[in-house]
């Protein structure tokens, strides 16, 4: 049998395979963040197609965090009996659930949550949305370390299998751990002990809050992919041995920051008329250009695009389990990423969007998942649909 059907532990939790689906944003809560029949439904499929393991799409922990209009929310308690009816879809179907856990930071618009959005440093106005967000106090530092830890014991509580940590993709927290976008001299920057300090002090406060039962996955980038330097894999290598220390069960390392450039997060086709569409008429033209001019052919498909720098990055991960993401699509390559160490946990985002039973179909001899790297998904959520395969075209 193929390692990838068999099951492993992540502290006492058992995973019965090895394959994860990547998290991945849904966009099918309501304007108000509560769970959907719909999203329900989306996850009940997943399950039912055998994944071993389910992380969510980002979760915002406080209101100044939401990144999208149809997100899921998690800030306050009222979100718990929905998030309940989620978690509950997946475990009638014998599958685990992971909530992932998310403040956005400055990677959002300001028409979204109602103000200039935070971030650690009113620096470097991005290409995307062209702000300079506000720098954080230090009591709204604090207030959005209690919103983590809130956030996480509401996960626990409607029935996440894992607490999991947002902290890479260009969210908030990668915002604070990266000397790109960290630009502070208080007791949040000026050096790498004090930009990761934020993490640390979530981090810490989780591990005492949750049942020592509950493992923690983290997710942080290996690689900005910035214009100057941010995170990179010796910058990862040392947090990752910070993370083991503190107690974190899980790490998967992933890479780009959505809104410096995207085709960072991703790699295949750059969407040109789906992004087009999602633009208001002043941006058409420079999206158009800075998607010709910087992205177009500079960002072909890649399998497994991650590889090379996480195993730098491995040896300090000691006894935390690693998860790898990042164009995994054939068996035979998960299975040598297995097999060889580089990876306990392979994770696939694109692939279960177009196929939810992939896993299935893989187990009856499917050698390599048919999604072909358009991401017209992508454009889709550009253009605020429900997250779905659009390889034959956004709907009009
Ligand atoms: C439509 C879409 C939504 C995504 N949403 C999230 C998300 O909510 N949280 C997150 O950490 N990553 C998110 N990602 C990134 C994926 O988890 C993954 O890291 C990336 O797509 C690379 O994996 P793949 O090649 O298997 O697609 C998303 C990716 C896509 C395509
Ligand atoms: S639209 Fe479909 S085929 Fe294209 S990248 Fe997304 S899931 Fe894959």
């Amino acid at each position: 049998m193929s390692i990838l059907f068999t099951p492993k532990k992540i502290g006492n939790l058992e995973i019965k395979n090895r394959f994860v689906r990547a998290a991945t944003y849904e966009g099918q809560a309501d304007e108000q963040g509560r769970v959907t029949n719909a999203l329900i439904d989306r996850y009940r499929k997943l399950a039912q197609g055998d994944i071993g393991l389910i992380l969510t799409g980002f979760m915002y922990v406080h209101p100044l965090g939401r990144a999208q209009k149809y997100q899921t929310g998690i800030y306050n308690d009222d979100f718990i009996p929905g998030l309940k009816k989620l978690a509950e879809a997946v475990h009638v179907e014998g599958g685990k659930v992971a909530f992932e856990i998310s403040h956005a930071g400055r990677q959002t618009e300001k028409a979204l949550i109602g103000q200039t959005p935070l971030g650690p440093s009113h620096k470097r106005r991005d290409p995307t949305y062209f702000i300079k967000p506000l720098a954080m106090t230090d009591e709204q530092v604090w207030e959005v370390i209690n919103a983590f830890v809130k956030a996480a014991e509401r996960s626990v509580a409607a029935g996440s299998d894992m607490v999991f940590v947002h902290a890479g993709g260009g969210d908030l927290l990668n915002q604070f751990i990266s000397p790109f976008f960290n630009f502070r001299d208080d007791d949040w920057g000026g050096s790498d002990e004090k930009r990761f300090r934020i993490l640390r002090e979530i981090l810490e406060r989780i591990r005492h809050s949750i049942d020592d039962a509950i493992p923690i996955l983290v997710k942080m980038n290996c690689n900005d992919c910035t214009p100057q330097e941010g995170m990179t894999p010796s910058l990862a290598k040392k947090y990752c041995a910070w993370l083991a220390d503190i107690g974190v069960d899980a790490l998967e390392l992933t890479s780009g920051v959505k809104f410096y450039n995207h085709m960072n997060c991703w790699r295949g086709e750059v969407p040109v008329n789906e992004t087009l569409r999602s633009l208001p008429l002043w941006k058409k033209i420079p999206g158009w250009l800075k998607m010709k001019m910087t992205m177009e052919g500079k960002y072909d498909f890649v399998e497994g695009w991650n590889l090379e720098d996480e195993l730098q990055i491995k040896p300090a991960m000691f006894d935390m389990k690693s998860f790898m993401v990042g164009g995994l699509r054939r068996i035979e390559h998960m299975e040598e990423i297995v097999e060889n160490g580089y990876a306990d946990f392979v994770c696939m985002c694109r692939p279960f969007i177009r196929e939810p039973g992939l896993v299935k179909k893989f187990k009856e001899g499917k050698k390599e998942a048919s999604c072909v790297s358009c991401n017209r998904c992508i454009g889709g959520v550009l253009n605020k649909l429900p997250t779905a395969c659009y390889y034959n075209g956004l709907p009009e």
